[in-house]
């Protein structure tokens, strides 16, 4: 028996609501379009964890502006906490901050930049989606649904 779509309309409306109530934010400003970072995200994928408490996520933040801006927090419903790492010579290492270029892209992908979300309150299935948060210096949080692929998911290949 299934119950996927009950939680997530109730996350949907949750989502809305979250919205609505970001009016007085301190990340909106009176400044010009040209100084604003325009921020995308795609390609974003989480493989399906071999473990319980941990999981990987990958996805690519695009920014159209000739301003830059900064990847500064990610929150997901389903992890108590997500850490943001690079990988430096083989060895990762926890960062507060991603810099997201003018006209440029900040990549997470497998063997690189990585996103890890601790403290799973669920474990996350082939074919569910993860809903994450992003917070930026400048711009306003985005919403992002990550799918859940198979554990060797291969963003080249597709499968
Ligand atoms: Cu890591």
């Amino acid at each position: 028996m299934r119950r996927a779509a009950l939680p997530v309309a109730a996350l949907a409306a949750a989502t809305a609501l979250a919205g609505c109530g970001s009016s007085g934010s301190p990340g909106s400003t009176d400044s010009a379009d040209a100084s604003k970072a325009e921020l995308s995200v795609s390609a974003s994928y989480m493989p399906q964890p071999v473990s319980a408490d941990m999981a990987a996520g990958f996805l690519t933040i695009a920014n159209k502006s000739g301003a830059k801006d900064e990847l500064t927090s990610v929150t997901s419903d389903i992890a108590g906490q997500v850490t943001m790492h690079s990988t430096v010579g083989g060895a990762m290492e926890e960062k507060t901050s991603f810099a997201i270029p003018a006209h440029g892209r900040l990549v997470f992908k497998s063997g690189g930049n990585h996103l890890m979300f601790e403290k799973l309150r669920r474990k996350p299935e082939q074919g569910q989606k993860v809903t994450l948060k992003l917070t930026f210096a400048k711009s306003g949080p985005l919403t992002v649904e990550m799918p859940v692929r198979s554990a060797t998911y291969n963003p080249s290949t597709g499968h």
